[in-house]
């Protein structure tokens, strides 16, 4: 194995960053490459009542075992294989399985937060922020949350009002900044994507050409 190149891809909740991280994914499979979502580590909450964890904010950092992620991330990057957390959101809490993840040469983080906290930042050989309109990304999110994790229209624009779209703009917006391309529109936004493919090459070279040494 190579030494592992880290890509984090953040952005809003529908801002197509899971269509970003998918087409990266889909044009590395050549090259041994895995997928971390920052979903996945969502905080335990099987001590909780169901509607004690409908209350929470899903939204705030706090909402994250960041701790797990920085050590999971740390051991593929030594090489080392991880048990990631399995997410349920239905259940709102982790379910008791996890799933093996073997290191690979190139390893996606994709999350709303993952450029927030300082210590994963500092992991990354690329940082990411696709960046999509706030409209674009309510619609993508209601029609998601309704198929996909058994949501009402009503609680979904409830919690975007109340919850997503401060949220956003306190936590998830400024740390755009950190990022050293910026994707306008995401998954469909194929010159980025190429640009992307190509620097991934060259560092996974790099990286290559200097444990050669
Ligand atoms: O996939 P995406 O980045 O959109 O997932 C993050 C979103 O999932 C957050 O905006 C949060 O509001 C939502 N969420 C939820 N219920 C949970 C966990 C997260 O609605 N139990």
């Amino acid at each position: 194995m190579r030494n592992p190149v880290l890509i984090g891809v953040a952005g809003g909740s529908g801002s197509g960053k899971t269509t970003v991280a998918r087409e990266l994914f889909r044009q590395f499979q050549n090259d041994s490459v895995t997928m971390i979502e920052q979903d996945s580590y969502y905080k335990n909450q099987d001590h909780l009542k169901m509607e004690e964890r409908q209350l929470t904010n899903y939204d705030h950092p706090f909402a994250f075992d960041n701790d797990l992620m920085l050590s999971h991330l740390q051991d593929l990057l030594k090489g080392k294989a991880i048990e990631k957390p399995i997410y349920d959101f239905k259940e709102h809490t982790r379910k008791k399985e996890t799933l093996l993840i073997e290191p690979k040469d190139v390893i996606i983080l994709e999350g709303m937060l993952i450029l927030e906290d300082e210590r994963i930042r500092g992991l990354m050989d690329i940082k990411v922020f696709v960046d999509t309109d706030a409209d674009v990304r309510i619609v993508r999110r209601m029609l998601r949350d309704i198929e996909e994790r058994g949501r009402s229209m009503e609680s979904v624009v409830n919690q975007y009002l109340n919850v997503v779209r401060p949220m956003h703009l306190q936590f998830i917006e400024p740390t755009k900044r950190y990022a050293d391309v910026i994707i306008p529109e995401g998954g469909y936004n194929r010159v980025a994507l190429d640009l992307l493919s190509t620097k991934i090459s060259n560092i996974l070279l790099e990286k290559q050409q200097l444990a050669n040494t």
